[in-house]
Formats: structure tokens, sequence, C-alpha cells
């Protein structure tokens, strides 16, 4: 199996798109031949006629790729905001494990490493009887989780982790992502804390970068933060 990991989170807007396009633009800056994908996207932008995928843009603006790249890092393209399950039935669209998972091996083939963003969090159907956890289970990649910072992020770090468990995932470690300049209490005790009781590694804690702005596609600053503050080196072995 090819070298990489699925990235999911504590919810979704957890993060997960920063932490992946930044972690690719590293990955590539250092010689290693990455690629990210994003197999189904929910809400994807129309523009002039045609569903954009805007997480796979994205990777594209901080890797230096040509924007046109991105639909060929996305699978399933849907407009509508939600759910995969219910963006795809809104959209009149069947998804389909066995297209899935052949798209995927497919894209991996020519790569050496693989960074797969998940959709929301692991609890999200793809349909009826096929989760996002399932996805992940059947790519086999181990987990980055993407945690928030601040309050409430124990409890649903704790849960996502006591999720992937359940379902039989390894999980590689933990990543917070946009932490306050001025951490309080809460979110300094969180760092030390999530470690603690997931038994997992804290792999970074990327700052809240005012400059950062994944929709608009403005990666100011993000290659430089992961590049300081991610163990990407661990990650990649
Ligand atoms: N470190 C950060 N500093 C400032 N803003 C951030 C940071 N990380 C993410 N954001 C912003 O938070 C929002 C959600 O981030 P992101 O799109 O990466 O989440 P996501 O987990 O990928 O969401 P989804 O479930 O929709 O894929 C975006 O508007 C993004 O620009
Ligand atoms: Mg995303």
């Amino acid at each position: 199996m090819k070298k990489g990991f699925f990235i999911t989170a504590t919810d979704t807007g957890v993060g997960k798109t920063a932490v992946t396009a930044g972690l690719l633009a590293v990955l590539l800056q250092n010689g290693v031949q990455a690629v990210a994908l994003k197999p189904v996207q929910s809400g994807a932008v129309r523009k002039n006629g045609r569903l954009l995928p805007p997480d796979a843009a994205f990777y594209c603006r901080a890797a230096g790729w040509p924007a046109e790249a991105a639909a060929n890092l996305c699978c399933y393209c849907l407009e509508p905001p939600c759910s995969p399950h219910l963006a795809a039935a809104l959209s009149g669209i069947n998804l389909d494990r066995e297209t899935l998972l052949a798209w995927c091996a497919e894209k991996v083939r020519a790569s050496e490493f693989v960074l797969v963003e998940g959709a929301g969090g692991l609890a999200v159907p793809i349909t009826d009887n096929y989760l996002m956890v399932d996805l992940a289970r059947d790519l086999g990649y181990p987990l980055l989780v993407v945690c928030r910072p601040g309050l409430g992020t124990i409890n649903h770090t704790l849960l996502t982790v006591a999720y992937a468990r359940q379902h039989g995932l390894s999980l590689a470690g933990l990543v917070v992502n946009g932490l306050p300049g001025e951490a309080g209490p809460v979110e300094q005790d969180n760092l030390k804390i999530l470690p603690r009781l997931t038994g997992l590694p804290l792999l970074g804690t990327l700052p809240r970068l005012a400059g950062l702005d994944v929709e608009k596609g403005h990666c100011a600053g993000l290659v430089h933060a992961v590049r300081q503050h991610l163990n990407w080196r661990a990650l990649i072995g």
C-alpha cells in the first residue's frame, strides 16, 4: 500500500482542507511526490456552468498546480452544501462504493504519498449504509484527526477517536487547528489533555491565520505555518 493519511476532523469546518493543503505543499517542497484527494465533495461551486470542488481547488492553490487540476482530485462533486448522502439525493446521483474505491486506487497509482480528505467527520453518511468511517477503513490509511482548540474539543475529539477505534481504524495522531494568538487556559489545557486522554501524539498545532481563507483560495502563511508547527517529518517517516 502507498504511504498516506486519511484526514478527518471532529466536525465539518474544523480545518481538514487547510491541514491537507498545507501538508501537501510542504511534502512537495521536500521532494515527496504527493497528491491530495477529496473523493466526495458537497457544497461544490458552479462557475461558467461547471461544478468545481473547492477543497481540491485549494490544494491546487497551495501546491502551485493549475486550477483545472482540481477536477481530477475529486470523484463525486455535488452542489448542495449538506451531507453527501443528501447532496447526492438532491442531485439525482447514486454514490457508489466500488466507483469511489476504483477511482481512489487509480489516483493513488501515480503518486508515492497520498493525503485523502474526508467530508465532515467520520460518522457522515455517503449513502444510507456506507459512512465516511467505512471509506476510511476501505482505503486503509491511518487517520490524522484535526481538532478545534477551544471549548468542546475534548468531547468531540474523544468521541471521534473512540468511534474510529470501534471501527478498527488506525490513528496516527491529532492536529489542533486554529489556535488563537492569545491562547487562554482552556486552549492551553486542551493541548495537554487531548494527547493524554486519547493516547495519541499531538502532531502539530496550527495557529489561527488571519490571511487564510479556503473558500477564497487565500493560503498566505499556511505553508510556512505547517512547516513550522506540524511534525511533517514524522509523517513521511
Ligand atoms: N488555521 C486557520 N486560521 C484561520 N482560518 C482557518 C484556519 N483553518 C481553517 N480556517 C478557515 O476555517 C474554515 C474551515 O476550514 P476548512 O475548509 O479547512 O475545514 P474543513 O474541515 O475542510 O471543512 P469541510 O468539512 O467543509 O471540508 C475555512 O473558511 C478556512 O479558511
Ligand atoms: Mg474541507
